[in-house]
């Protein structure tokens, strides 16, 4: 356990930064929901599964190909249907969201999860920065793809970051989502994870009048293959702090379960959540009209796609 567990005080929930993502779901009988977890075969996702499928939940897991996806998958017991779903490309993303129309099952939350950090470099897919085309473009096909299948109460939980703050000034610089003007590896992460934010909140907002609802949450920070694109000397650093100040594993899946499953989340919508608590994202996180206008563009440019 990090000494920023022993540290944190927990919520007024009773739980906060050290509380697992067993420790969340403890007592809960998942059996009959369907859950679809994307990049379930590594890190957070992996152990989301994990917990959901111990508490009964049917997991719907994606990884880059069915193999990965399935062999992530197949120790948990439960049932379990592994679906392609590379993010970085529109066409295995439609794919997916066909297929899971074709299983017609109703989907009680889906957690996106999978995502690319701090690539060293300026990368792209269909013209796009890699990070914001992984991270939200990705997620957006996916997700108003597949809307019709969330259940009367379903919950989507976008995974963002506390790096969100990290974002330019301005927020999403709609005119640079090439990232071809001044590529920085973080300010580009931080950008796609603002987006996944204001999708989040978006989102809530076009689900308002219904039961369901759209969070997005801060799972805290977690040495995972996530780090795998930082140069190996911050990755030795991140190893070397990891047992004083990071996060377990389970103790980063816990906040995405909760807002996912746990019943005092029922109704809560449009919130950011960090240490399984509502917590306050940078302010321009509630700028309507910047979320709306990410909508938009997002609409825009899967249509050219
Ligand atoms: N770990 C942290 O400290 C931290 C902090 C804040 C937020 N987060 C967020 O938490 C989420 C999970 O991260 P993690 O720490 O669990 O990282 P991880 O272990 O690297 O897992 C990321 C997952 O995303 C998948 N993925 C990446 N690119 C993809 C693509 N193009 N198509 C489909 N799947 C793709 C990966 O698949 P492959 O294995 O095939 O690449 C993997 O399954 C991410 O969204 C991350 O931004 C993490």
């Amino acid at each position: 356990m990090s000494l920023l567990s022993l540290l944190k005080p927990n919520g007024k929930n009773g739980f906060g930064y050290a509380s697992t993502a067993e420790e969340v779901t403890a007592n809960l009988d998942l059996k009959g929901k369907n859950i679809l977890i994307t990049g379930c075969n590594s890190g957070l996702g992996q152990e989301t599964a994990r917990v959901l499928a111990l508490r009964g939940a049917r997991i719907l897991g994606t990884a880059r190909s069915v193999e990965k996806a399935d062999g992530a998958l197949i120790d948990f017991g439960s049932a379990h249907e592994g679906y392609a779903c590379d993010l970085s490309e529109p066409k295995s993303v439609y794919s997916c969201v066909a297929a899971l129309k074709k299983d017609g099952l109703k989907i009680d939350a889906i957690i996106c999860n999978a995502g690319i950090m701090a690539l060293p470099k300026l990368q792209k897919s269909h013209g796009y920065e890699l990070q914001f085309f992984t991270n939200h473009i990705g997620h957006f096909i996916l997700v108003t793809g597949i809307l019709e299948l969330l259940s009367d109460e379903g919950r989507v939980v976008m995974l963002s970051s506390a790096a969100h703050t990290a974002a330019p000034k301005v927020g999403i610089e709609f005119d640079n989502l090439s990232g071809d003007e001044n590529y920085r590896p973080w300010r580009a992460y931080g950008q796609s994870k603002l987006a996944n934010l204001l999708f989040a909140k978006e989102l809530s907002r076009r689900l308002a009048g219904t039961k369901k609802t759209a969070n997005a949450v801060h799972p805290g920070v977690i040495k995972t293959n996530l780090s795998r694109h930082m140069p190996a000397v911050a990755n030795a650093a991140f190893a070397a702090i990891g047992p004083l100040f990071l996060k377990s594993v389970a103790q980063g899946a816990a906040t995405q379960c909760y807002v996912a499953v746990h019943p005092d989340v029922a109704g809560i919508s449009g919130e950011y959540f960090a240490d399984v608590n509502i917590a306050k994202p940078r302010s321009d996180a509630d700028d309507a009209v910047m979320a709306k206008k990410l909508w938009q563009v997002s609409e825009e440019i899967v249509g050219l796609l």
